[in-house]
């Protein structure tokens, strides 16, 4: 496998980092993941705005302007054999004597990686996913896109270990996402979804099927969700890069709905998936839904 590290692409054996990179030891350091159908980069500008929001709000220095990025991230998917990619890219703040402040003048270290995208089997889609939950006991700033995924990993397992497809998460009674992907609840044909804010991750995916509702005159709102909704709700989806909108048919060993993936998830699911074939058709490297409808 071709990776890049620091400006060069080279075989993945010989990409090293050193033990002291703030990444390693601290976590320092934030990501983003990509998905490219045939080749074209999927939402890469909203991919690329939010990396830079990331490392402002962390002070790492950002490295690349938006075309430099652009152009490594071309060049890393050009020299992969795959269609359809996951380009996963990471910003630490580089390497330094251990200590938990910033070390003053510092190169941030860059690694970039594409492996084959998989998106969820068309079994899966057609019949929908179970999914556990749990109490949301990360940190605060989960509008941040970082490496530290601990609090992710640990919850993402509970539902590894039920052969669930996602860990719903709950703090203080309302929802807030799921370990590695939005959630979205739909109740008497209205699609509900938390606003944005502290506790969740801005979703790129999440953007894409609230363009795409608003865009297909489906009734959506942003509020609290409670638990009890989520539970008592007619459909549930979680949307991420990777999974693109799966229903969520069984909660905690309970059905959701009527236990299969509802009228409204397959209308999205479709619009999605007709979004995504314009994009690869247009075979442009840069798609919005805006630019697309045009
Ligand atoms: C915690 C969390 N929330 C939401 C998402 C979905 O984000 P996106 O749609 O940009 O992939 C992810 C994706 O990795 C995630 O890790």
């Amino acid at each position: 496998m071709t990776v890049f590290l620091n400006g060069k692409l080279l075989p993945a054996e010989q990409a090293t980092v050193s033990v002291l990179d703030r990444g390693f030891i601290f976590g320092d350091g934030v990501y983003e993941l990509v998905p490219v159908y045939s080749r074209v980069p999927f939402r890469l500008d909203e991919h690329l705005a939010r990396l830079e929001r990331s490392l402002a709000e962390t002070k790492i220095r950002n490295p690349y302007s938006r075309a430099q990025w652009r152009d490594h991230i071309y060049r890393l998917i050009d020299a992969q054999p795959h269609e359809d990619q996951g380009v996963y890219f990471q910003v630490t703040r580089g390497v330094a004597k251990r200590d938990h402040a910033f070390p003053k003048a510092i190169a941030p270290t860059v690694f970039m990686m594409s492996n084959p995208l998989t998106n969820p089997p068309q079994a899966q889609v057609e019949k929908g996913a179970p999914a556990v939950s749990a109490a949301d006991n990360r940190w605060l700033r989960c509008d941040i896109k970082s490496i530290s995924l601990i609090g992710n990993c640990l919850l993402r397992q509970l539902s590894a270990e039920a052969n669930a497809a996602e860990t719903i998460l709950f703090r203080d009674g309302k929802l807030t996402e799921a370990s590695a992907s939005n959630v979205f609840i739909v109740k008497r044909g209205v699609i509900q979804s938390p606003a944005k804010s502290n506790l969740i991750l801005p979703g790129i995916t999440y953007d894409v099927v609230v363009e795409l509702a608003r865009a297909g005159g489906m009734a959506l709102e942003f509020r609290d969700v409670t638990e009890a909704e989520v539970r008592g709700a007619d459909e549930v989806w979680v949307t991420s890069s990777s999974k693109e909108v799966l229903a969520i048919v069984e909660l905690d060993g309970k059905r959701i709905g009527d236990g299969r993936p509802g009228p409204a998830f397959r209308r999205m699911y479709q619009l999605y998936q007709e979004f995504k074939q314009k994009v690869m058709r247009a075979g442009k490297r840069e798609a919005t839904t805006e630019a697309m409808r045009a």
